[in-house]
């Protein structure tokens, strides 16, 4: 099946999709992006995307070009005309088409470019079996909060873990892990959920603050705060939250296992609650 795509207001075939080389997304990263998972045909959390993608556009000064309805209207059209019941909408936009400058050029009109993928997404072997990750140095920026599309370090942490038989790579600045290469980290220890308050530091996940509302509604304990990977080695699990993991338990950290070295209790029914509840509110 050929995959149709949303070009600045078009629907077309994958293949005939055009960005201009002088986008200044292409020549700078200067742009944003979202991904919004779909489970059974339907977008989750659609609403906490679209409240994000406003804040990262507004951090660099650029129009927003969409409102939430059309967005809406983009996403649905997209999984309808794809078939998609399981998988993503990537959306990105960028400031837009202009000759090389550093300053921001005025009067340039976004770009915005939104994709499918087709994924399998609430069953995954992955959660069985837990995964491993390798801690790296944070060789970001400072304004990790906006959620841009210069991700080239998080795709070097990624290599990293590959190249030594991890799934991930967790980023450590000044001793204390700030997140994942694309998704928020988490420990558990005497049945407290930690994870690092939100700052600058890392990206504020969508899903993370769906987990700490169920946590929450559930009596679960949650403390947020930094923690260091010696104490992510010695907790009793570990875990990650994104919109294309959901819940993924973390069973290795840098060769030591956690806890039992097998998927924890806590992670494995904060993903039950969420693949339940979030469903209940998907659009
Ligand atoms: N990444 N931290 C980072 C650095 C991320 O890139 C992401 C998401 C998250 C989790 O945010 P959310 O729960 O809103 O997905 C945290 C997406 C999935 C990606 O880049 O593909």
């Amino acid at each position: 099946m050929i995959r149709i795509v949303y070009v600045n207001g078009e629907y077309v075939r994958e293949e005939e999709a055009k960005v201009s080389i002088f986008d200044r997304g292409f020549l700078f990263a200067d742009g944003v992006y979202e991904v919004t998972s779909v489970l059974g045909g339907k977008l989750i959390d659609f609403e906490g995307h679209f409240v994000r993608l406003t804040r990262s556009l507004s951090e660099l000064q650029m129009v927003n070009p969409i409102t939430s309805e059309d967005l809406l209207k983009v996403h649905r059209e997209l999984v309808q005309k794809n078939s998609v019941v399981e998988g993503l909408v990537y959306l990105q936009v960028t400031r837009g088409v202009a000759d090389r400058d550093f300053a921001f050029p005025d009067d340039i009109s976004p770009t915005v470019v939104m994709f499918t993928q087709e994924k399998s997404m609430s069953e995954s072997p992955l959660a069985q079996r837990g995964m491993k990750v390798i801690s790296i140095d944070d060789q970001r920026w400072g304004r990790c909060d906006i959620k841009t599309v210069q991700l080239l370090y998080p795709c070097m942490g990624k290599m990293m873990a590959v190249a030594s038989g991890a799934d991930d790579a967790w980023m450590v600045h000044d001793g204390k892990v700030t997140e994942g290469t694309s998704n928020n980290a988490y420990i558990v220890k005497d049945d407290t959920i930690i994870t690092r308050e939100l700052s600058n530091d890392i990206l504020h996940g969508i899903t993370r603050a769906a987990v700490l509302r169920f946590a929450n509604e559930a009596q679960m304990t949650v403390e947020e705060r930094n923690f260091s990977i010696e104490e992510a080695k010695n907790a009793d699990e570990a875990f990650i939250t994104s919109a294309s993991t959901f819940v993924m338990p973390v069973v290795n950290i840098d060769g030591v296992d956690v806890g039992t070295g097998k998927p924890g209790k806590i992670a494995a029914r904060l993903r039950e609650i969420y693949l339940e509840e979030t469903l209940k509110t998907a659009i």
